[in-house]
């Protein structure tokens, strides 16, 4: 399987110019850039080689839902891959579980597909391997219930996003983990401080599937060096 890389640019570049201008700098093979909404047709349009992604999908089609944008609107505007239930989103919105579920499910029907974010708090980390497996295990299944395949997982340990990553082999033992819950298709991501620096000792675990890389995407010396190591 080819690794995968996913660009998450969280609420950043501040302007259209600069979101273009980033895009067209990593626009590689093998790539999905995922571009707060407003950039999407405007990256989109100058893509050559990279996927274009969203960071967040609403679980209705349409209808009064005040601010939300739906899977076939996403999908009218060249998205292919949709991240869901983001620990931010998780945290800072109240994105529960059942609303995760139906995102999930709500992109499959659009042919998106989910970028499912999972991870425990520093909280959970501190007590043990076996309370972190037990709490994937729990978010997975809420998360994916009621769905057997065609989704990408990404393991986002919350302790370990923008400040420093988990080590390399604790995170491919945790996706190994991961690996024997999921369908066997279903490609698992690392996310959390991946940088140019870090990336080759990631790279090294074959559990890996790729990576999910926020602060690094918005620089393109780091996040093409990360690409150029996968
Ligand atoms: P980070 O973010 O690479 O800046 O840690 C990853 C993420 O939140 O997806």
């Amino acid at each position: 399987m080819e690794k995968i890389l996913v660009a998450n640019w969280k609420l950043n570049p501040e302007t259209l110019e600069e979101a273009k201008d980033l895009a067209s700098k990593t626009d590689l093979e093998g790539v999905i850039l995922c571009p707060p909404v407003l950039f999407l047709e405007e990256v989109k349009s100058v893509l050559k080689r990279a996927k274009l992604g969203s960071q967040d999908v609403f679980f209705e089609d349409e209808g009064p839902f005040t601010g939300e944008i739906s899977p076939s609107q996403l999908k009218g505007l060249g998205v292919e891959y949709s991240i869901v239930g983001h620990s931010e989103r998780r945290s800072h919105l109240n994105e529960a579980d059942e609303m995760i579920n139906k995102k999930v499910k709500a992109a499959l029907d659009e042919n998106i597909t989910p970028i499912l974010c999972v991870g425990e708090s520093k909280e959970i980390h501190d007590q043990g391997e076996d309370a972190v497996r037990e709490f994937i295990k729990d978010q997975l299944g809420k998360d994916l219930s009621g769905v057997e395949e065609g989704v990408v997982v990404a393991y986002e340990p919350i302790w370990a996003i923008g400040t420093k990553a988990e080590d390399p082999q604790e995170a491919a033992s945790t996706i190994s983990y991961i690996k024997e819950l999921l369908d066997k298709n279903t490609p698992v991501l690392y996310g959390g401080s991946v940088n140019k620096e870090n990336i080759e000792s990631f790279v090294k675990e074959d559990a890996i599937d790729g990576f999910l890389v926020g602060g690094a995407s918005l620089d393109p010396d780091q996040f093409n060096s990360i690409a150029q190591s996968i």
